[in-house]
């Protein structure tokens, strides 16, 4: 935050006030301008205005969002027309999602814009932060703007588009320190949209030469890092086949300065990673890198259980206990949870399912149709098997022992010590970890796995 901020002119008005939307909100408003949100949720809204922040895990959100309520720079409203109506800059932050098919999903960010468009006055200028794919800031919503509002992009108001690229449990740090991309429609949107990310955030920029630069700019991000994974994974399987540790090629790897290898895992999830990949496959990009590693990405969750598999015999009347809702580790965040993915096999597969995640309550576990369990709850000892698919803090120091009937814990982030597992004679598997068939542990008295 700027250490004196001087009260801005402009007024914003910041459309989706979710996780990321809040954030840049309270950040603006705490930089001096005044921020109009606007949601369509009114729980969300109604807490905005009361000065209290409905995202309680992001550190520092709560703090920024009491200070300006309490400075009077920050409300919110349900009547985004209205909020649109009274500023300069309107912000848009509303998800673009892919549907059970992974075609792309815009209906939120439709109505919004509809909204957006109803409330518009001349001199304007809109950015779109959301990921989205090439050409939509243009093409789809530029252009919608103009049809319900009778204005010119270009000459009534002014078109940008700024990717948000930072993550979960560091948003606020990262807004201050990432470069933020920023695309224009014209050298005047250009302009304004870096005038005011250098008053607002004062982060370094990147100017790029197009909307569509800026918007693929992020999606190739996404990509990026899908198919490094999508490496990773597959040399992982291919080292169990092999029995080759993996981790130890990797450090052995990666000492030779142009190899930056990733870790394997039992999943990829999140809004992100699993998500914007199809906003290149729909839009053309259909053969190649990109399509197969989301597929490989995706197969990690069943390659895990058929190795799990084959030291168990079948998942059948087994109880199956996994670590972790959120698709990764100290967040609470389910969306495209790898966990998804395995319950959607063991139900199949007519196993017992349990979850623990410290982040969620026990009603909201059960939404997804499976029994939470507290680790300190007698049932543990009927456990089978155990998965880690997020490794929360809670789980450094986590003892098996109370796992007394435990013969397997699969080990999905490669995070447990192998030794702290097989001397309580269970089995360890990783992924990568040099055992394709490993039946070792409790099946057969060797705990030598890992
Ligand atoms: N969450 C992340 O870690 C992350 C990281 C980088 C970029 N992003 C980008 O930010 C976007 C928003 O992410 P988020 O985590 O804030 O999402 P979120 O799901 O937490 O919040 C979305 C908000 O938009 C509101 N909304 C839905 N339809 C609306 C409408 N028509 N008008 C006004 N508000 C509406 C919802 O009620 C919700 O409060 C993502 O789609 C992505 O493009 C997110």
């Amino acid at each position: 935050m700027a250490d004196n901020p001087q009260t801005s002119t402009e007024s914003i008005a910041v459309v989706g006030l979710g996780k990321i939307g809040l954030t840049l909100a309270a950040v603006f408003a705490n930089n001096g301008f005044h921020v109009r949100g606007a949601d369509i949720n009114e729980a969300v809204v109604s807490s905005i205005n009361q000065g209290i922040s409905h995202i309680t895990n992001e550190p520092g959100l709560e703090k920024l969002v009491a200070q300006a309520h309490q400075n009077n720079m920050l409300s919110a409203t349900k009547q985004t027309s209205e909020a649109v109506k009274q500023s300069n800059i309107i912000i848009v932050i509303v998800p673009v999602l892919v549907d059970d098919e992974n075609h792309t999903d815009y209906q939120f960010i439709d109505q919004a814009v509809l909204e957006i468009a109803k409330g518009l006055k001349k001199g304007s200028l809109i950015i779109f932060e959301t990921t989205l794919s090439p050409g939509d800031t243009r093409n789809r919503f530029g252009t919608k703007i103009e049809e319900v509002s009778g204005l010119k992009m270009g000459k009534d108001f002014s078109l940008a588009y700024s990717p948000e690229r930072v993550y979960s449990n560091r948003i606020i740090q990262d807004l201050e320190s990432y470069p933020k991309v920023v695309g224009g429609l014209d050298e005047k949107s250009l302009a304004l949209a870096k005038q005011f990310y250098t008053k607002a955030l004062g982060c370094e920029l990147i100017a790029v030469s197009t909307l569509e630069t800026a918007e693929f700019s992020k999606v190739a991000e996404c990509v990026y890092r899908d198919v490094n994974i999508a490496l990773a994974n597959e040399l992982a399987m291919f080292a169990d086949e092999k029995n080759v540790d993996m981790s130890e090629v990797i450090t052995a790897s990666n000492s030779q300065p142009f190899s930056h290898i990733h870790h394997p895992g039992i999943g990829v999830g999140g809004h992100c990673i699993p998500i914007y990949p199809y906003f290149f496959i729909n839009k053309g990009l259909t053969s190649g890198l990109t399509p197969l590693a989301r597929t490989i990405n995706d197969q990690m969750a069943d390659y895990s259980l058929m190795k799990m598999e084959r030291v168990l015999g079948s998942f059948r009347n087994k109880n199956i206990l996994i670590l972790g809702l959120s698709y990764r580790e100290n967040v609470k965040e389910p969306t495209k949870s790898t966990t998804l993915l395995l319950i959607e096999k063991l139900k199949e597969e007519k196993a017992n399912i349990f979850v623990h995640d410290p982040q969620f309550t026990a009603n909201e576990i059960e939404q997804y149709a499976v029994r939470p369990l507290q680790l300190e709850d007698a049932l543990v000892e009927e456990m089978d098997a155990v998965i880690i698919q997020a490794f929360h803090k809670e789980y450094e120091n986590l003892d098996f022992k109370a796992f007394t009937n435990c013969k397997l814990v699969m080990d999905g982030r490669n995070k447990i010590k192998k030794d702290k597992i097989t001397t309580l004679n269970m089995t360890h598997i990783g992924i990568g970890n040099g055992r394709r068939d490993s039946n070792e542990g409790r099946n057969n008295g060797s705990n030598s796995n890992g």
